[in-house]
């Protein structure tokens, strides 16, 4: 698997969608997404969590067709955009919150790629004892995050999260001004959405809380890669299911 899989997917994915072609080259192209793909076993059932469009489940089951896929994302919004994307033929999608998944023993892996920094710690915490219980012996655990340890990624993070808290502050009074006039409604719901539920403060953490993490409730790191100055530096950890999680 090397770049050019990702570009060849990525052409023909986004041939009709010029602005989210931008918006997921950037957001895909700082990070090792080519990596968490090869770190997924080629066949077997894979929840990706946090799916979003669904653009990653797509990719997963191009690149090998044997792999049954099922994205969970907390916006219906999403999921609806996803199903019109790629559901049918290997790939079910699902709304619900990851951290409350209640499965047992069902996925050979779970994929978690640019998602963890919208959870509050504690939460990713319920979310990664859900991932172990759902997961069969000996069956992968693929995390895709920013590092927040590395200096140059934390400050730009904090710069990213101070414009977003200053300017998403003034949408969504503009927004919300707007609604009066009920023009602007679905502006408003939609930019509530993106700015208002997280209340724009990213949870994201240092690497090796992660793995201390990881390894305290049965899993252990089995490969690792970085990806630095992109100028973010982005981990790619795949780690295997070796013990019940408490
Ligand atoms: C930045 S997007 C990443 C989407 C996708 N994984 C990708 O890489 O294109 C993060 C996604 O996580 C979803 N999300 C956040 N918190 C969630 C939760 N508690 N349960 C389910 N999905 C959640 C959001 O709705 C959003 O679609």
């Amino acid at each position: 698997m090397s770049r050019s899989d990702w570009d060849q997917f990525f052409s023909r994915e986004f041939s009709e969608e010029r602005i989210k072609k931008y918006f997921y080259k950037f957001k895909y192209g700082t990070a090792p997404i080519y990596a968490a793909e090869e770190f997924l076993p080629p066949t077997g059932v894979i929840y990706d969590l946090g799916c979003g469009e669904g653009v990653f489940c797509k990719f997963l089951r191009w690149k090998s067709p044997s792999r049954q896929v099922v994205g969970i994302d907390l916006s219906e919004n999403r999921i609806e955009k996803a199903r019109r994307r790629s559901e049918g033929g290997g790939i079910k999608y699902a709304v619900s919150d990851i951290a409350e998944l209640n499965e047992e023993n069902i996925a050979d892996a779970v994929s978690i790629v640019h998602v963890l920094y919208l959870l509050p710690v504690e939460k990713q915490k319920r979310l990664f004892i859900a991932c172990n219980k759902a997961l069969k012996m000996n069956g992968r655990l693929v995390i895709l995050s920013l590092d927040a340890g590395e200096a140059g990624t934390k400050s730009i993070l904090e710069a990213f999260f101070f414009a977003l808290r200053v300017g998403g502050g003034l949408f969504r009074s503009a927004a919300k001004l707007l609604s009066l006039f009920h023009i602007g409604k679905p502006i408003a719901e939609e930019t509530d959405v993106i700015f208002g539920h997280r209340e724009n403060k990213p949870y994201y953490q240092r690497e090796r809380a992660y793995i201390d993490y990881l390894s305290a409730i049965g899993f252990r790191l089995e490969k690792r890669e970085l990806l630095r100055g992109t100028p973010f530096t982005y981990f790619v950890h795949q780690y295997v299911k070796e013990g019940n999680g408490r």
